[in-house]
């Protein structure tokens, strides 16, 4: 495949493109799939959706149906969920408890080992000596993951290490972490949903600060009508940065930062607010990290881990997977991610801010998802075929990471410094020489 085609990617001119065709051509949806999604690392759900022994979910890799599961002595593993009889799809459900899995079609069962335990009269079957020297257990994902409790998995074995792949974009889920001593949960209840547009909408979206003041006027209004209605000392307890932020984030409103591989983050300083359900742990948070590295909490942070993860702490905090369906079909399954024995008021909060953002009832989600629609009805229009939404930020980006990023000891690739109107879209290189790279290998192998 020829990328040029695709991203036109000339820094020494000041330029970088990105060809409409890469949201709609049906061989480009192909080769992702099988390059990014089948080709390397994908996301596939957190340690705690498995916590308890037996318990299992199922997600997808690229189009490969997968099985998380913890045997009864506590070892997580990934298999492909299918049952090696005829390929019947064996756990059915999202979610759930299970010492056996017994396939619905012919009731081959699997322990949560994934060792095959019956064959439905095996005794009777005259089988060939073949037969019975071949495993039946079921096949396991070639490669498995975690990292802080954030699990992957890759359906090709020849995958560099998660923590290369994830490089120094690994300070961040840390930062997610690390918000309570015992980790991360997913509150109960997701959210699944499809749009009719292509799934590097979604993954750019995240990054977008510069749609967010015209795609959501009624959640802004509806935010500042509710600003109006605090008490004054409310008002005056936001702010509670620490000496560091106060000194050193003068006239800065937020950035964003590009690491190898395709990860980014944007950012931008919200303060140690009540606003914040983590309000309540930001003494202890502050002992225990330190005040710098607490802040960091606070601030409002999009993080995507390419292809398929993103990590969104805004308006409330949330944990999205991408699956693309088709060039013009994607679906989202969605999560509100909270550190693990919060509160009940700092819960409420959290899950009250949640539904008031997110998902196709909230205020905001609808907002964005008929923009990627619109986007991809657009698309069609491919007289002109270059987009120009990969610009901003272009004199603002540098090499290397900045003092925000060293009070994480985290070395990006590229940084930019922002002021609320900058909403730098050079975040998208990242993703873009990341799919370049990937797709053109791909096609040399
Ligand atoms: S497909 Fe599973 S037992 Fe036949
Ligand atoms: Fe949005």
């Amino acid at each position: 495949m020829d990328v040029t085609r695709f991203v036109d990617d000339r820094p020494e001119d000041g330029v970088f493109r990105v060809n409409r065709a890469i949201f709609t051509d049906a061989a480009v949806f192909e080769a992702e799939i099988a390059r990014l999604f089948e080709g390397g690392w994908v996301f596939l759900g957190l340690e705690s959706q498995a916590a308890q022994p037996h318990d299992f979910f199922t997600t997808f890799a690229g189009r490969v149906p997968v099985l998380v599961q913890r045997c009864g002595e506590g070892v997580l593993r990934a298999f492909v969920n299918s049952c090696p009889h005829k390929g019947a799809r064996l756990a059915q459900t999202r979610q759930g408890h299970a010492r056996l899995h017994v396939c619905p079609y012919h009731s081959w069962s699997f322990d949560s080992a994934g060792r095959n335990k019956a064959i439905k009269w095996k005794g009777a079957g005259c089988y060939a000596e073949a037969f019975d020297q071949a495993d039946h257990g079921l096949a396991p994902l070639p490669r498995f993951a975690a990292h802080r409790g954030f699990l992957f998995g890759s359906v090709a074995a020849d995958v560099p290490p998660l923590e290369d792949y994830l490089g120094e974009a690994a300070h961040l889920l840390d930062l997610v972490a690390d918000q309570s001593a015992e980790g991360l949960e997913l509150v109960p209840g997701q959210v699944t949903f499809t749009y009719a547009a292509n799934w590097k909408l979604q993954l750019e979206n995240c990054s977008d600060a510069y749609h967010f003041t015209s795609a959501h006027p009624s959640y802004i209004r509806v935010l500042e009508r509710r600003q109006q209605e605090l008490s004054a000392d409310v008002v005056a307890s936001v702010w509670e940065s620490s000496d560091y932020w106060k000194e050193e984030a003068q006239g800065v409103a937020g950035g964003s930062y590009s690491f190898a591989n395709g990860h980014v983050l944007n950012w931008g300083i919200f303060g140690v607010t009540p606003a914040i359900p983590l309000y309540e742990s930001a003494a202890a948070l502050a002992q225990r990290h330190g005040a710098a590295r607490r802040d960091w909490m606070f601030n409002m942070r999009n993080l995507t881990i390419f292809p398929n993860l993103q990590v969104a702490e805004n308006a409330s905090s949330q944990l999205r997977v991408i699956r693309p369906l088709a060039p013009g079909l994607t679906e989202m399954r969605t999560w509100c991610i909270a550190p693990k024995g919060e509160s009940g008021e700092a819960r409420r909060q959290r899950i009250r801010q949640y539904e008031d953002f997110f998902n196709p009832t909230g205020m905001a989600t609808p907002d964005d998802t008929v923009s990627y629609e619109n986007c991809q009805i657009g698309y069609g229009g491919m007289i002109e075929p270059w987009l120009q939404g990969y610009a901003r930020g272009m004199t603002a980006s540098v090499a290397g990471g900045n003092r925000f990023a060293d009070v994480l000891g985290m070395a990006p690739q590229r940084s930019v410094l922002a002021d609320s109107q900058l909403c730098d879209e050079t975040l998208f290189h990242s993703y873009y020489r990341a799919w370049a790279r990937r797709m053109a290998q791909g096609a040399a192998a």
